[in-house]
């Protein structure tokens, strides 16, 4: 495959979104073709899947939940990202697998490994080239959402506990595979944080 693959990760309220879109800018000044796209939801599947997911009202078993977001992701990659990744495109996606083991492992307490292993056999085995991931202390990006008048979702509803164990769970696997990650602080400002990402994705080919 000669596309790139670059994942954002962290809580909510990091602004995933709007540094992809500096990112995107960025690539797109160079000629290369952008897809963004994210999970769930990047799919017309998994837009119904995210529905459920995030908005069903009844409890849904973590091992349930787990699968829901592995169906997602699987589809998502099989339909989207790899046939972008194989055209040559730079895929800029809001969240992935780490998503996965961070919220559903660290946070549910699902096994890490175990959650890890269906996203590896539900995507054949596709690792993102960079992972950001924008840190953050859980209670500025509660007072963030806040601030922005958000809805919660089932999991941004959680307790910080809960949001605390994700932020953990990122930091640990940044730490095992920092050939992989990028952690930027995401109190600083957005130009700050993008140039950080920019250096990062300058050494890749
Ligand atoms: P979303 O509204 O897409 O955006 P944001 O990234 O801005 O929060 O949130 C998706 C939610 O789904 C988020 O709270 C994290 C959660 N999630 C998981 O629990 N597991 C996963 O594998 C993924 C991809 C997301």
């Amino acid at each position: 495959m000669t596309g790139l693959f670059i994942t954002l990760e962290g809580g909510d309220g990091t602004g995933k979104s709007t540094q992809s879109a500096l990112i995107g800018d960025w690539y797109t000044e160079q000629g290369r073709e952008v897809v963004f796209t994210r999970e769930p939801g990047g799919t017309d599947l998994g837009t119904e899947l995210r529905e459920i997911v995030l908005h069903s009202r009844g409890h849904i078993a973590p091992r349930a939940e787990a699968l829901l977001y592995a169906a997602d992701r699987a589809h998502h990659i099989a339909t989207v990202v790899r046939p972008a990744l194989e055209r040559g495109a730079v895929v800029i996606q809001d969240r992935y697998l780490d998503s996965s083991v961070a919220y559903q492992g660290a946070g549910r307490v699902l096994d890490p490994d175990e959650v890890r292993g269906v996203s590896m056999w539900a995507t054949e085995g596709l690792v993102p080239d960079v992972t950001v991931v924008l840190d953050l202390d859980p209670a500025i990006g509660r007072d963030r959402l806040d601030a922005a008048n958000k809805q919660f979702d089932r999991l941004e509803a959680e307790a910080l506990e809960f949001h605390t164990r994700v932020r953990d769970s990122y930091l640990a696997m940044a730490a095992v595979e920092p050939q992989r990650f990028l952690v930027v602080d995401a109190t600083l400002d957005r130009d700050a944080i993008r140039d950080a990402i920019i250096a990062r994705l300058s050494e890749l080919s």
